[in-house]
């Protein structure tokens, strides 16, 4: 159930009313039937019960916001645009200072899919896909976004609604200015992903990376990290970042059970979970698993969703889901930050995913997940030919990495020196460290831009760059040795 709710105007049940009255998907029933045949593809929700919480009331948010977003303050003229996009044509506008789109130098713009549709871009379309567009997103795009997220997650009955970001990275950026104070502490996976990090370093905040198995993150060491917290009187975290499915960079699909668990634990301790899922169509396990969203009976998740894998990162093709009290503080820094999204890439994919329909999107992603799945299968045949006794790892459930130890303290120099030389590149593990300085045993292998021909190849080459490695520290330890002599 997904209930839409726009920011900064009408009250919930007013908006409620109007929603209806203008037709919007209104699910009052969980697992209401659907006018479409779902696909595994499109299923993220639990056919059990979202767990029973307290819905958190506006109230309740005003202790996420940090500082620094309770600041923001929306701007005067981007109202008025969003008031011109409900005015419709005939109003006359002194007010917008809009370019004039007898200035835009384009007349058509047509692309063709490798499956033979066609996205074409004229006339008002076209203009309209050059213009300035309300904050949160070309209208048409928010559309078919709530009914997409509700479609897919089935989140329980809350105010949640949509905005569209320049690529999750954005959302991801923005959501930590929402949540963070300098030097507060911070929920993260033990590994995660490098460019979170990057997010958070200005912060400087307090890390807590909780470690995982092969099925992601142990929701028990959770547990006692917040209860001892919370036991020695410590500032407890606000938000957990999570990539659920296909993590970067360990390729683990979180479970069911393990999130639900998780999810309770964020309502015990109190924090929100912030839940990027750009991998939640490269799912290999075929169990369909439920999203942070599709349990959030409570209102703790921010959601960001991504097609940057799955049709093309350049098109920065993403989303974020929240409560409105959360979604509106994103809102006014996107505002601040850069208007909005890019149009032009908001009118290509809303008129794609129209052209292709639901159909047509399941081919599409389940052509991508085919081909990263050949990939990652190819991977872990070479990596078991060339490399099985010098190093270890777990073949990924999901995404696009395998995540490799090595009997080496440090692979830096392994890195940066011997593999480079080789004409092997790699990242090393501390890529994905909050603590890039620490040592660090693994590698990440990413298999998604590799070709099948050449894999056997690339584990080949691993296996001389681990052996030449191995060599040397050997080499090394001995010279140590005989200069102690
Ligand atoms: C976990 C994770 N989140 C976010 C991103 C950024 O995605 P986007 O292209 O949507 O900004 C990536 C990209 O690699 C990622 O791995």
């Amino acid at each position: 159930m997904f209930v839409t709710k726009k920011l900064f105007s009408l009250s919930p049940s007013a908006k409620l009313l109007k929603n209806v009255l203008e037709g919007h998907t209104l699910h009052s029933v969980r697992g209401v039937s659907q006018s479409f045949n779902y696909e595994d593809i499109f299923k993220f929700y639990s056919d059990a019960p979202a767990p029973a919480a307290t819905p958190l009331t506006d109230r309740d948010y005003e202790r996420f916001i940090s500082k620094r977003s309770a600041l923001r303050q929306p701007g005067l003229t981007r109202q008025i645009t969003q008031l011109s996009y409900q005015a419709g044509r005939d109003a006359v506008s002194l007010a917008e200072g809009m370019a004039s789109s007898a200035v835009f130098p384009f007349t058509h713009l047509r692309l063709e899919t490798s499956g033979g549709a066609e996205v074409t871009l004229e006339g008002e379309k076209l203009r309209a896909a050059l213009q300035y567009v309300p904050t949160q997103g070309l209208p048409d795009l928010v559309s078919h976004l709530r009914q997409l997220t509700s479609d897919l997650h089935r989140p329980p009955p809350l105010p949640r609604d949509v905005l569209v970001t320049s690529g999750s990275q954005s959302g991801l950026y923005m959501a930590v200015d929402l949540l963070l104070e300098p030097g507060a502490p911070v929920l993260v996976q033990e590994h995660s992903y490098t460019g979170f990090y990057s997010v958070l370093k200005p912060y400087q905040p307090e890390v807590i990376g909780i470690p995982e198995d092969h099925h992601g993150v142990i929701p028990e060491i959770l547990e006692s990290v917040l209860e001892e917290r919370l036991c020695k009187g410590q500032l407890m975290p606000k938000f957990f970042y999570l990539v659920p499915t296909g993590s970067n960079p360990t390729g683990t699909v979180l479970p069911e059970g393990r999130r639900r668990k998780i999810y309770e634990l964020a309502c015990r301790y109190d924090f929100l979970i912030l839940e990027d899922d750009p991998y939640m169509f490269v799912n290999y396990t075929d169990q369909p698993v439920p999203s942070f969203l599709s349990l959030d009976s409570a209102g703790r998740v921010i959601r960001l969703d991504s097609l940057s894998k799955v049709l093309s990162p350049g098109l920065r093709a993403a989303w974020a889901t929240a409560p409105p009290a959360l979604l509106q503080r994103l809102q006014l820094h996107q505002e601040a930050h850069c208007l909005h999204s890019c149009t032009l890439a908001m009118a290509i994919l809303l008129q794609l995913l129209q052209t292709w329909g639901r159909a047509g999107l399941a081919t599409q992603l389940r052509g991508a997940r085919a081909l990263y799945r050949a990939r990652r299968d190819a991977l872990a045949a070479a990596l078991r030919a060339h490399c099985a006794h010098l190093a270890h790892w777990h073949v990924p459930e999901g995404g696009m990495f395998f995540w490799v130890r090595l009997n080496v303290e440090d692979v830096r120099d392994m890195v940066f020196k011997t593999a480079f030389e080789k004409g092997l590149m790699l990242v090393p593990g501390q890529a994905c460290n909050y603590d890039t300085s620490a040592p660090s045993p693994h590698l990440r292998l990413a298999f998604s831009k590799v070709k099948l021909e050449d894999m056997d190849t690339a584990a080949r080459l691993l296996a001389d760059v681990i052996r030449t490695e191995q060599a040397k520290a050997c080499g090394n330890r001995a010279e140590r040795v005989a200069t102690h002599r």
